[in-house]
């Protein structure tokens, strides 16, 4: 482990799939996060579209980290995609802990082709810092893993620049 911790909200699995790719890639630590409501199944879907457009977070539920979050070299966000916006989880997550948070990245699942520059900066809303690196991803789609990897190659570049300032 390298000070490197991943966290995410996946409804479907398909951040979470993501998110667990990614850290084995950097070895990193790998977090879930949950707001404890059901959001399955067509109910739960519609509840988390009404979350997302009204910007409403229910409190989240506990989760363990090995070390303070303000002791991580870099927190990666994954969450998906929800009527344009962050996840209300992840959301959640940012109004609570963004303001502790040094370096960010986020990785994004949508299910559209829009691209997510708009969802990124209302992220970094939440930090005191805008985010270093980011991507968005199709679950499924041809440039997946081009983008995954293109992600990669950029957060280690950031991640070099750190260790070159030290
Ligand atoms: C309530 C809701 C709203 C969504 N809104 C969008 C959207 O605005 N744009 C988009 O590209 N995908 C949207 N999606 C699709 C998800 O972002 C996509 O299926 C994603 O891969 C789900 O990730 P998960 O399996 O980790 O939950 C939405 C999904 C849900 C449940």
């Amino acid at each position: 482990m390298n000070d490197i911790l991943c966290m995410y909200f996946s409804r479907t699995g398909n951040t979470k799939a993501a998110m667990e790719e990614l850290a084995a890639a950097l070895d990193a630590e790998l977090v879930e996060l949950s707001d404890g409501v059901d959001r399955s199944g067509t109910k739960g879907f519609f509840r988390s579209g009404m979350d997302a457009m009204r910007r409403t977070v229910a409190p989240l539920q506990p989760f363990e980290t090995k070390k303070p979050l303000a002791n991580y070299k870099l927190v990666i966000l994954g969450t998906p995609v929800w009527a344009g916006r962050c996840s209300s989880v992840t959301r959640g997550f940012l109004k609570e802990k963004g303001y502790l948070l040094t370096n960010v990245s986020y990785v994004l699942l949508r299910g559209g082709n829009g691209k997510c520059e708009e969802v990124y900066h209302q992220m970094d809303k939440y930090l005191s810092q805008p985010h270093r690196t980011a991507v968005s991803l199709r679950a499924g789609s041809v440039g997946y893993r081009f983008w995954q990897e293109e992600f990669l190659r950029q957060t280690r570049a950031f991640l070099e620049g750190l260790e070159i300032q030290d």
